[in-house]
């Protein structure tokens, strides 16, 4: 084999040259005596013209055969001005097969109506399409370029180990059970934190990995059991020093990769991304922001609004420009239905049109409301408007995912558009079940003026915590951490831990501080998450090679299986059926 060209790189250039290709036969036509043959590799495809009266082998080529060619390239009659490879095509003298290829369980190009599961089943062939090349193609890309702006900046890379302890990231884990060490497990990294704080401590100043991590959660289409972060770690910085240095991994990878313009990271607070988007994460690609309905309600009769206000609640909802006629009974069924499962009782939803306001509120709304609504709104005919009532947190999350889906049905997200920013100001804690609980992760320092009333006051403490949002998708996340002791302790304290529990779980780590630990702080971009939302790809299995589907199976591997006895028995383990009887 003596390849000369990358089939996808012939141009114009090359007419006249000798070349000789390999590559998969991605298609065969027969004209008369004329065969044309796409001839694919990683770099993309070209024609192929072979005359079979001279080369009758080229008769047996089907879909997938491996081949190479050798022939001269010539400029087409006509030209494929789809094709990067358009305007030309390889006139061929030499036919060999390589490899032949059995009938593939799926059509291998850039559309596919392969199932998702018969996609993973046969990744390798999925991974021929194209499209899955060219996502595999950019996300090395950008951890390429994520290193190099690292390793430029004096980020040292260091490996921390995967078998390790449980440590409080909020997820579940993966247990391991130890062969050597009988009823004892490791668990597998979460993430690489402890051990990055710990690099600190170790005076290594800046640290980066490109580390997996591993969390048994329920998948959705941005996460993975077992998923990569680009994790970070800084010495001697504060927030803004450390976020500006974020910035330019970021500049780098639009400006590099992505071929982009720099891109501005505005900061927005925690508590106006809730408000004005309900979501931590707003995606910023589209405006349409929540609106306050509380002042034009202040009065209302309607016994909803009203018990929410007097209640501490909030009245959070928004104008659909517009598509008023297009809000029959079944459309607004599906947003009540959609609030409902936020915790939402119900949605008011109302056409502004000529004949003035309807939906099913629309008679407990005064005259003077529906005026103040037109004038301080800016309703023109045509306008549908829906409103949500509730505790705060609850009501913008609802309106925000309402947001998010009114913008799917009426296409109002630009295609191809990257919006980011920074969400900051954090609080501290949030309740879960009636029990408190660190909102980032328990190394999370406090805003220094704050650590004065975490005892009395820990849902009002804001953190040091920032996360990167692309489009909607959280990422990156991280903190400044808490180095001193005591307050370390006080934190662990905070969120329930005894003391005993502190020194059994973490000991080892509320031990190193007292050793002179710098002021540190970090963050972890999610990989493939962040590849995803460059790719604008549809779930985060589009980025990762091998990636578990929906139902937490690889469908290529069968993972995971039953374990055999002789292993069991070596892990001293044993497997009682669960009986839901019981
Ligand atoms: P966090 O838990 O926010 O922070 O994770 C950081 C980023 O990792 C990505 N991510 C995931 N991606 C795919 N599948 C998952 N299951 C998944 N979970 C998280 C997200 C997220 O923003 N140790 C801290 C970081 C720090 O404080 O420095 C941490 O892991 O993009």
């Amino acid at each position: 084999m003596n390849r000369t060209h990358h089939n996808g790189i012939l141009r114009m250039e090359h007419v006249g040259q000798e070349v000789e290709l390999v590559g998969w036969v991605a298609k065969r036509r027969n004209f008369g005596s004329i065969n044309f043959i796409d001839l694919r590799d990683r770099s993309g495809i070209v024609q192929l013209v072979v005359n079979h009266d001279e080369y009758p082998i080229v008769q047996e080529l089907k879909n997938e055969y491996v081949v190479s060619v050798k022939g001269l390239v010539r400029e087409r009659q006509d030209k494929n001005a789809k094709l990067a490879t358009g305007d030309i095509e390889v006139d061929v003298k030499e036919v060999t097969i390589i490899n032949k290829a059995a009938q593939t369980p799926m059509i291998i190009a850039d559309e596919t109506d392969a199932l998702e599961d018969t996609r993973l089943k046969y990744r390798y062939l999925d991974l021929r399409r194209p499209v899955m090349q060219e996502r595999l193609i950019k996300r090395a890309a950008i951890v390429s370029e994520m290193r190099k702006t690292l390793d430029n900046m004096g980020f040292i890379d260091v490996e921390t180990p995967m078998l390790t302890k449980s440590t409080p990231e909020g997820a579940r884990e993966y247990l391991v059970p130890s062969r050597v060490h009988e009823g004892e497990f490791y668990a597998l990294a979460q993430s690489p934190q402890i051990f990055k704080q710990l690099l600190m401590i170790g005076g290594m100043e800046r640290y980066y990995q490109v580390a997996r991590c591993f969390r048994d959660e329920d998948l959705r289409a941005d996460r993975q059991l077992d998923f990569t972060q680009v994790d970070i770690e800084a010495s001697f910085l504060d927030q803004n020093q450390f976020m500006d240095i974020i910035e330019t991994i970021v500049d780098d990878v639009m400006i590099n990769v992505m071929h982009e313009e720099k891109h501005e990271i505005p900061k927005i607070k925690f508590v106006d991304a809730l408000n004005y988007y309900g979501s931590d994460k707003p995606d910023l690609r589209f405006e349409m922001k929540l609106i306050d309905f509380a002042p034009i309600f202040a009065q209302s009769e309607f016994k909803v609004f009203s018990d929410t206000l007097e209640n501490g609640g909030v009245l959070k909802g928004l104008v659909l420009k517009g598509h008023a006629e297009t809000l029959t009974r079944k459309v607004t069924d599906k947003y009540t239905d959609l609030v409902k499962k936020y915790g939402l009782k119900g949605l008011v939803a109302l056409k502004y049109e000529e004949a003035g306001f309807s939906g099913s509120a629309a008679k407990f709304i005064s005259e003077a409301e529906q005026a103040q609504m037109v004038e301080t709104l800016g309703l023109e005919f045509g306008d549908a408007i829906f409103i949500g009532s509730g505790e705060w947190e609850l009501t913008c999350t609802a309106i925000g995912a309402l947001r998010l889906q009114l913008a799917k049905d009426y296409n109002l997200i630009p295609e191809n558009k990257f919006a980011y920013c920074w969400v900051v100001d954090f609080p501290m804690f949030e309740m879960e079940d009636g029990v408190i609980i660190a909102r980032h992760h328990p190394f999370t320092a406090p805003v220094q003026e704050h650590v004065a009333f975490l005892d009395e006051r820990p849902l009002d403490v804001i953190a040091q915590a920032y996360d990167l949002v692309l489009n909607g998708f959280e990422v990156a996340g991280g903190s400044m951490r808490i180095y001193q002791q005591e307050l370390q302790e006080k934190m662990f304290e905070i969120i329930g831990f005894t003391p005993e529990e502190i020194q059994r779980r973490f000991g080892f780590f509320v031990d190193a501080f007292k050793y002179g630990t710098p002021p540190h702080g970090g963050i972890a971009f999610g990989l493939d998450r962040y590849a995803m939302a460059l790719t604008h790809s549809e779930t985060i299995r589009d980025v990762i090679a091998f990636p578990k589907n929906a139902s937490a199976r690889c469908p290529l591997t069968n993972a995971p299986s039953p374990a055999v006895d002789k292993q069991l028995k070596e892990l001293h383990l044993e497997i009682v059926k669960s009986s839901h009887e019981e």
